[in-house]
């Protein structure tokens, strides 16, 4: 916090506590105000760790090959004119560190796979029924506010898994937390056993999303939020490169 903004915060502060010193003796009022202004002088005194989100398995189907679009709109290939098929999904949350700060230039990916249960990967199953428009694959660097947003389709089950998406965020070129986000109230959560190894019921409350749908949408749109808390506040000029990927741009074959 800057002086300045440390400065308001304490005259705020002081004009609603003097709003509450009618029920307070004057002893205890100066004891409250002297308990605030040394919390006020602490910086992060206020604020509460956020509990870190859990990390889940990335699997074997983070693409062997991205496609040729990696942008944060899955639904639609470069200028393609088909969409994928699905239900459509606004995808947006906020990448952040421990202590709540927005983390900015974050680099967010996700893949999952299309309305088949088909991945993106040489080795997914019902490969050939692949939806050639549905991209499989996305990739956002969070604005200052710590901000992503993905257009992309509400996941599905596929044999021995409840619907998901893959999330891999990275920063400065190192991967620093890769989990899976889940639909909150989805009865096969209960028996995913990728779920079921987040022990604490807390920690499992953050992997899971709400799939809201969007009011008045004529196409039945849906929206999910979903917030990731990292589990220590990455220096962003740590070795001078902003950004950054987790694997390289340019694989073989
Ligand atoms: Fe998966």
């Amino acid at each position: 916090m800057s002086q300045k903004h440390r400065l308001l915060a304490n005259e705020t502060w002081a004009n609603s506590a003097q709003h509450a010193i009618g029920t307070y003796s004057r002893r205890q009022f100066a004891r409250y105000l002297s308990f605030g202004a040394a919390m006020l002088a602490t910086p992060g005194a206020f604020a509460e760790e956020l509990m870190q989100t859990p990390g889940m398995a990335e699997g074997p189907f983070y693409p062997d090959k991205l496609p040729l679009d990696t942008d944060n709109d899955l639904l639609v290939i470069n200028t393609a004119i088909r969409p994928a098929v699905g239900e459509i999904t606004h995808l947006s949350g906020k990448i952040l560190d421990e202590r709540g700060q927005p983390v900015r230039s974050a680099f967010v990916e996700i893949w999952q796979c299309d309305n088949n249960g088909s991945y993106l990967h040489s080795s997914s199953s019902n490969r050939t029924k692949y939806d050639t428009n549905f991209q499989g694959y996305g990739r956002f660097m969070t604005d200052r506010q710590g901000r992503y947003y993905f257009r992309t389709i509400k996941p599905v089950p596929y044999p021995g898994r409840t619907p998901h998406i893959h999330f891999a965020v990275s920063h400065n070129g190192r991967r620093l937390l890769t989990t899976q986000m889940l639909i909150k109230g989805n009865p096969q959560n209960e028996r995913d056993g990728l779920y079921r190894r987040i022990q604490d019921p807390e920690q499992r409350k953050l992997v899971l999303a709400d799939f809201k749908p969007i009011p008045d949408s004529k196409l039945g749109e849906l929206s999910a939020k979903f917030d990731l808390v990292l589990g220590h506040t990455p220096d962003e000029n740590a070795d001078q490169i902003k950004g950054g990927i987790s694997q390289p741009l340019v694989q073989p074959g």
